[in-house]
């Protein structure tokens, strides 16, 4: 059954501005269930051709301007989204800056851990500050938040206490997005929103990382999607990967 525009389900992504990007294959895989999806970067240019090509798929696709970092960036967002659907049913906090490998804790630059914050929590934040009013007025809204097993106290591989890769600004700045989303799930209870984390898993959305063992995108964005589309008795406050809960 095809979805009139009208009833079509809006889905807004973060981060959406690499062709290899799990924002572009969650959306993929969302437009191909009837969402319209609107796809965001910092970066009009990058995400406008990326709109382009999700078209010629047949996926109802918006492309748009935002910087998560940026009140003014999201209010502007926010005001277009409220004029143009006057609602909103998902919004994925996708959007990730720094990924500090090699990078020790006690020598760390504290501008990148700043910047780490500022998009991963701030910024996700920001946008669930934003878009919360909108979302209230969907019958079934869904925030998605991407966390990582390397945010977590219990992977033992990835983990905060075992990663050898070191990436402190990241792994803690993937923590604080999953402390978010339970404070959130916790508040938004009663209205209907579903909040949930979501690690995608070691996914090959850069050069070189298939060989180190990633997973392919599609089944990375599966999990994200799944989080994206629960039905309304699904679980709130969680972190998932793959549909399965795993650790914090
Ligand atoms: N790939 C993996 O193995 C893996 C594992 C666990 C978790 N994750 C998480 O899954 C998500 C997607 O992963 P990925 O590898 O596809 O992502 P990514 O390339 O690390 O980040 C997604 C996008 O965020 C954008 N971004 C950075 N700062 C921004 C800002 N201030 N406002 C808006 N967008 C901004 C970047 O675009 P520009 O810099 O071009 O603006 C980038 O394309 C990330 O949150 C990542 O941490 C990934």
């Amino acid at each position: 059954m095809s979805l009139s525009t009208q009833d079509k389900p809006i889905a807004l992504i973060t981060g959406v501005s690499r062709p290899t990007g799990l924002g572009l294959e969650t959306a993929r895989q969302l437009g191909h269930k009837g969402f319209r999806v609107l796809i965001t970067a910092r970066d009009l240019s990058k995400v406008e051709a990326l709109a382009k090509s999700l078209k010629s798929e047949g996926i109802d696709v918006t492309a748009a301007s935002l910087d998560v970092t940026s009140d003014t960036s999201v209010d502007a967002l926010c005001k277009m989204v409220s004029d143009t659907f006057g609602k909103l049913d998902v919004l994925i906090n996708n959007a990730n800056s720094v990924y500090d490998a090699g990078v020790k804790t006690l020598s760390t630059d504290f501008e990148v851990v700043h910047q780490a914050l500022e998009t991963t929590l701030f910024g996700a934040w920001r946008m669930c500050k934003a878009f919360v009013p909108l979302l209230r007025k969907s019958s079934q809204a869904r925030i998605v938040n991407l966390g990582s097993g390397a945010g977590t106290f219990a992977d033992g591989f990835w983990g905060l206490g075992h990663n050898t890769q070191g990436v402190p600004a990241y792994g803690i700045a993937k923590n604080s997005i999953h402390a978010l989303t339970a404070k959130l799930a916790f508040e938004l209870a009663d209205s209907g929103i579903l909040v949930n984390a979501v690690c995608p898993g070691f996914v090959a959305t850069y050069e070189g990382t298939e060989a180190m063992g990633a997973r392919p995108i599609p089944d990375g964005a599966k999990g994200i999607v799944w989080a994206a589309t629960l039905p309304p008795d699904g679980p709130n406050g969680g972190l998932f990967r793959d549909g399965e809960p795993i650790g914090w």
